[in-house]
């Protein structure tokens, strides 16, 4: 293997990434911002800003899939005599004495150097505020006086991010801008329905501006080379239509030896209808004179950002580990769980592989997304729970999506995916046992966010577990729909028109019986948390207000309702060696070793040895090793093997990816956790790690920095699998369901520190190599210290001891205040 170059590593007592070189084998990106206000930023300033949602509310344009690649940012121009610089490299490409980005925890920080002149920008967006805060501190390390000329530069988004690629005709008449002193105003629309606008401030008397992207950039001109700035002045243009931009500029001079700070915000305002204007045209703008007020000195910014690094302090501490090897304690303490927050923020909107235009929230990815989040902020958690169930249908089934800033299902996707009802008893239960808070299942909630609809939450997951129970196929297992889990897995789509899309059509008329062993396993799974759920309120353990149901009589169905799934998948869904994949439309096995191609697919191992199916028979150990044998390659598990060959009318999308790609046996890393769980249950730790080992990032960052292409410090969707032309080559980096299952995986299963609702269940699951570690756990009111001595064991607590106290089983019985736990395996 080719010796791997690298282009950062990680420093982690600051809790950053450290990019050493801007030519990183992809832009290596960060997120800004925790709630409302985010931005996108990589490694040389590049991205853009949205609120809330990034494709209504877009704040700053960004060309995706662009030439050269992730043009277009947040740029400062500096003018040094005859040369033009960033700090962060690009656009100008000057080549630097010095260049570092460091990712933190939402922050990044660049800093540049040239020619004796220092650049370093701290971006960040301060918490509970609506803007960007881009703090540039200029440092001149020479001997002789520097007389700089500083630009700064942003493009605006005309709001609707789709629209604005795509209707010319009226975008190019509708920009509109104000200036005032030092501020740039974004006004487009706002003249109409629009109650929004935005700004770029700096806290510095300017000496000139420019606000039309034309006249500033030159129409045959790039990013790389302003007319405006490689003159060195500015045209203090007023943008009328046409692409309205923002830049600043300022002359700057420096003595040896000086530094100057500079703070450019980048914000965001909403006004009242009746308080819109101050006169005809011009707009109020004193909610923007205010929230400039409280960013407007080096201080205040210091203290905001010290803020934020507390609050990321906070969030960090509520699960720590110490094993002693840096490689595990970090992503495990740091990156996984931020991480978590990225993608419970953003499910899968907005990343450099989404565009933000496509796809809103979605259903079951952010009832994934809660688990690895939950514990960080509860009660957002609990908001989202409701949030995603006022999108369910009074039949159970749901929008598949829902749009950030409206709430509302997206109408495009529609439903009819018959994994997503699962996932909400998936996401509600792992919210009680972190909070022992029942009272959520008491929450009214509509459907179908219809006013006069509402039920309890309760309700509403029960109608999720009745809808897998009202559509089950001919073998008595789950109807798979349009999909489940896998949304290329389209076995009622049967297309031959490219325009169709392969998850909304349905070219069938006379009903489906394709079905889906994925289902069944996590119906197994989510129906045995729901009936100890009936059962805890059964015994009294929260009585409901809203709602009325015999709870014992509820648990006892549902419990025959997975008994009855668990005989199905034993009879119809074991194909001797696994578990087979699905039936199709036609009643014939997919996912068997009868099956041409795409013999064993991993969703169904997966979740039927969580579900412990057939465990008795031998079939959970089986179907484990079977994943070993025919799925597992160097950097993971592939979905399915062999790969397809070519497109299979009857299965869809996932035969329409290139072998090795995505669905198509890339390395899906979202469900290699299942199979490692499944691992973890069977207690066969050896095999867990090394699954995990080869996913976790940074075991990829020391190996695999160039082949692997995406940012080393997170996770991505998918590696391409051992059929692909070049496997082990990431994509779609950071908005993935990898993110919760990881860290469940790991804080859970591995580790063993699983939140219950009457206490803290300890069953760690480890190689027999691992050696004794520590984990301090906040959990409710309560602060946990556990010690866990492996002694050598891949499985089996032998004895607790709660505060110097042996206790009776695994459970540490939830008491606020602080404990001792020493486990002995
Ligand atoms: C992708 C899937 C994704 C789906 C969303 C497909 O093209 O391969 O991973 O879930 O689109 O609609
Ligand atoms: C990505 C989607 O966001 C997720 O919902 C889906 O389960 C996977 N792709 C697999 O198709």
């Amino acid at each position: 293997m080719e010796q791997q170059k690298r282009y950062g590593h990680f420093d982690d007592q600051h809790r950053e990434y450290v990019i050493t070189d801007p030519q990183t084998p992809w832009p290596w990106i960060n997120y800004l911002g925790n709630e409302d206000f985010f931005s996108l930023i990589s490694n040389t300033a590049g991205g853009y800003s949205f609120y809330k949602d990034a494709k209504f509310r877009r704040i700053t344009r960004y060309r995706y899939n662009n030439v050269p690649m992730d043009n277009g940012g947040r740029y400062f121009y500096i003018k040094d005599g005859d040369t033009v610089w960033n700090p962060g490299w690009k656009p100008c490409k000057t080549p630097l004495d010095f260049y570092e980005c460091r990712h933190g925890m939402s922050y990044t920080r660049i800093t540049g150097r040239k020619n004796g002149v220092e650049a370093s920008v701290l971006f960040f967006v301060p918490l509970k505020k609506w803007c960007e805060v881009q703090k540039l501190t200029l440092t001149n390390n020479s001997s002789e006086t520097k007389h700089l000329k500083l630009f700064s530069f942003e493009e605006w988004c005309l709001w609707n991010a789709a629209t604005d690629m795509e209707n010319f005709q009226r975008n190019f008449s509708t920009g509109e801008v104000e200036i005032e002193g030092s501020t740039i105003y974004h006004k487009t629309e706002y003249r109409e329905r629009r109650n929004h606008y935005a700004f770029y401030h700096v806290n510095t008397a300017i000496q000139g501006f420019d606000t039309d992207r034309e006249t500033f950039v030159g129409l045959y001109n790039e990013f790389a080379d302003p007319q405006a700035v490689m003159e060195g002045k500015p045209r203090n243009s007023h943008a009328h239509g046409w692409s309205p931009i923002a830049s600043h500029y300022i002359e700057v001079t420096l003595a040896p030896g000086e530094s100057k700070d500079f703070v450019f915000l980048l914000g965001y305002i909403e006004n009242e209808q009746d308080k819109k204007f101050e006169s005809l045209q011009v707009i109020n703008k004193d909610k923007a004179h205010a929230l400039i007020a409280e960013l407007d000195t080096t201080e205040k910014v210091d203290k905001a950002f010290a803020e934020l690094c507390e609050y990321w302090d906070a969030l960090l501490n509520i699960y720590k580990v110490r094993t002693g090897n840096d490689k595990l304690d970090r992503m495990v303490n740091i990156w996984n769980q931020y991480q978590c927050m990225v993608t419970f923020n953003f499910s899968r909107s907005a990343s450099f592989f989404e565009s933000g235009v496509g796809r809103g929230m979605g259903f079951r990815d952010s009832n994934q997304d809660l688990v690895g989040f939950v514990h960080q902020i509860p009660p957002r958690a609990r908001q989202r729970i409701i949030d995603i169930a006022s999108t369910q249908f009074p039949d159970g089934g749901c929008y598949h999506q829902y749009q950030p800033l409206t709430k509302r299902g997206n109408n495009d996707i529609g439903g009819g995916f018959n994994d997503d009802p699962c996932w909400l008893i998936f996401g509600t239960v792992a919210y009680i046992k972190e909070t022992g808070d029942f009272s959520i299942l008491d929450e009214m909630v509509p459907f179908d966010n219809q006013p006069g609809s509402e039920v309890t939450l309760f309700e509403h997951l029960k109608i999720s577990m009745d809808h897998v129970i009202k559509n089950l196929g001919p073998h008595m297992l789950p109807l798979i729909g349009r999909a489940d889990w896998n949304d290329c897995l389209n076995l009622n789509c049967f297309s031959w028109d490219p325009n169709e899309s392969f998850q909304t059509t349905e070219n069938v008329s006379e009903g489906t019986k394709a079905e889906s062993l994925m289902i069944a396993g996590l119906f197994v799974v989510t129906g045995k948390d729901y009936v100890a759920l009936c059962k805890k309120i059964a015994n009294g353990q929260w009585s409901m207000v809203n709602g009325q149901c015999d709870f014992a009589d509820e648990a006892a169905r549902m419990q025959k309702a997975v008994d009855e799934m668990i005989e199905a998948v034993k009879k119809h869904g074991w194909d001797g060696e696994w578990y087979l994949r699905a039936y199709d439309f036609y009643g014939r096995k997919i996912g068997s070793n009868e099956c041409e191609e795409a013999k064993i697919f991993i969703e169904s191992q997966g979740w039927c040895t969580m579900a412990e199916i057939g465990a008795e028979d031998g079939m959970v150990a089986k179907s484990l090793d079977s994943c070993k044998k025919y799925l597992e390659c160097e950097h993971g598990m592939v979905l399915n093997n062999p790969a397809f060959t070519k497109y299979i009318y009857e299965y869809g999308e996932i035969s329409s990816y290139p072998e090795g790609y995505k669905e198509n046996a890339g390395i899906f890393c979202h469900n290699n956790p299942w199979v490692i769980i499944g691992e973890c249950i069977a207690g066969r730790g050896n095999d867990a790690w090394s699954h995990y080992a080869k996913i976790l990032p940074s075991y990829v960052e020391e190996k695999y920095q160039t082949l692997h292409k995406v940012e080393p410090y997170v996770n991505c969707q998918m590696v391409a699998g051992k059929d692909a032309f070049r496997p082990g080559e990431g994509k779609n980096s950071w908005l993935t369901g990898t993110a919760a299952w990881m860290w469940y995986t790991v804080s859970e299963f591995i580790l063993g520190i699983k939140p219950d609702y009457d206490g803290i269940r300890i069953d760690p699951c480890l190689p027999e190599t691992a050696t004794d570690y520590t984990v301090s756990r906040k959990f409710r009111d309560a602060e946990y210290e556990i010690t866990i001595h492996p002694n050598g064991a891949q499985k089996g607590v032998k004895s607790i001891t709660l505060d110097g106290q042996p206790i009776q089983g695994t459970v540490i019985p939830y008491s606020a205040g602080k404990h001792v736990v020493e486990v002995t395996m």
